[in-house]
């Protein structure tokens, strides 16, 4: 009999965390390591959310709580939705976990059976297909290359629908590719979905406050009401708030699946930590200045990395809408050898090579499903970033003929 569970080997570990941490190894031995390999913000979590914190601590907020999340915070959730997306939920619609990852999880725990087919465009975040596949589910993965944005269209998102998929997951701003969908875009997607009625939306919104240049997000059961019955739109504190540590996300949906999420966190974590459900009800409530502030350093960093990467030969990199990353192409590099002579075959030798000879670490396109690339996380300092564009030029510059 297998130790094991087959379960467990359906699934690899993280390799964003497998990059992070080799960069922190090298680091470690004294190395000249910049990480742009990490998805969150380098900022600090603003001080009203830390005195929020420590305010709840004092006065002894510090016991188990209702299992996905406490009244004050569920509203501050349905408030939220109302200002920010004109969603009407009830706060027994909505479910607080420990992180957006973790409503993903109950979500798809929840409702995948054996077979059952989830639709992700890729490039996707890495979580999503180990999530399916942990749960029975068949990820169902569609290429969306650079020349139609990184967005999934509505051709192939038709394509795809067979009477066994159960979920679209739908990433707007994307991690890794920044594209988001503008109203026309999302309602191209909503209109096919409409048409079928046995697919759920699963909208990952956790980067929908960090987009550049006016753009105007949209959600999808904002743009269609008629799919708000079989939608969990998903959010959090962590990108928006400088809250990765925190452990907050939430989600809002119909109630039979905000029920069923709850049963399966009460016989796994419990409540989210009881101290940052105060802390998040503060940054909901409070002032928004961070996320203004934030969103125009991010702007300023993507336009600097953008210009910087594409001034690399061989390097091919598209401006996007939000998030904190770029996902360069290097197909103009594959075949050739680098200066310190690797030949660089894919993108995965391109990182490898790229961490070994300049010490910039990032992460290969192929964990994200879309091949030949490379994610750029932007969230780092202004200086290490003009230092990391100056390496990687170096980088590129020196290169042998195949
Ligand atoms: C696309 C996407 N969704 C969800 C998450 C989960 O965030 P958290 O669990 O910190 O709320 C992340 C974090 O990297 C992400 O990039």
């Amino acid at each position: 009999m297998a130790f094991l569970s087959d379960a467990i080997t359906r699934i690899k570990p993280s390799p964003t965390v497998a990059m992070t941490g080799r960069a922190a190894e090298l680091k470690a031995e004294g190395r000249d390591i910049i990480a742009l390999s990490a998805g969150e913000p380098d900022f600090n979590t603003p001080e009203h959310i830390r005195d929020a914190a420590k305010a709840a601590i004092d006065a002894g907020q510090t016991r188990y709580t209702t299992v996905d999340g406490i009244a004050p915070l569920k509203q501050a959730i349905c408030d939220k939705f109302a200002r920010d997306n004109w969603l009407d939920y009830a706060p027994d619609q909505v479910s607080v976990a420990s992180g957006g990852k973790q409503i993903l999880f109950n979500a798809l725990m929840a409702t995948v059976n054996p077979g059952d087919e989830v639709i992700i465009p890729a490039p996707y975040w890495v979580s999503y297909p180990d999530i399916v596949a942990l749960a029975g589910g068949v990820p169902v993965v569609l290429p969306c290359p650079a020349e139609d944005g990184f967005r999934l269209t509505a051709d192939a998102l038709r394509d795809a629908i067979t009477p066994r998929t159960k979920w679209l997951i739908l990433n707007s701003p994307s991690n890794p590719s920044g594209a988001a969908y503008d109203d026309t875009q999302m309602r191209a997607l909503t209109d096919v979905l409409m048409a079928h009625p046995q697919v759920w939306v699963l909208a990952d919104d956790i980067y929908e406050h960090l987009v550049f240049d006016g753009f105007a997000f949209a959600t999808p059961a904002q743009v269609e009401p008629g799919l708000i019955d079989r939608t969990l739109t998903m959010n959090g504190v962590s990108k928006a708030y400088a809250m990765t540590g925190w452990r907050i996300g939430y989600g809002a949906g119909p109630r039979a699946l905000i029920r069923a999420m709850a049963k399966l966190q009460s016989q796994s974590t419990s409540n989210p930590c009881t101290i940052s459900q105060y802390a998040a009800i503060a940054a909901l409530t409070g002032p928004q200045d961070y996320i203004t502030e934030s969103r125009e350093a991010f702007q300023r960093r993507r336009d600097m990395v953008v210009a910087g990467l594409n001034a690399c030969p061989g390097i091919d990199c598209a401006t996007p809408q939000g998030a904190f990353y770029v996902y360069p192409s290097i197909a103009g590099l594959i075949g050739r050898v680098s200066a310190g002579g690797t030949k660089i075959t894919d993108d995965e030798a391109f990182a490898t090579a790229l961490l070994n000879e300049t010490g910039v670490a990032v992460v290969f396109g192929a964990a994200f499903g879309l091949s030949p690339h490379f994610r750029v996380s932007y969230a780092a300092s202004d200086e290490a970033l003009r230092e990391a564009m100056s390496r990687i030029h170096r980088f590129c510059a020196g290169w042998q003929e195949p």
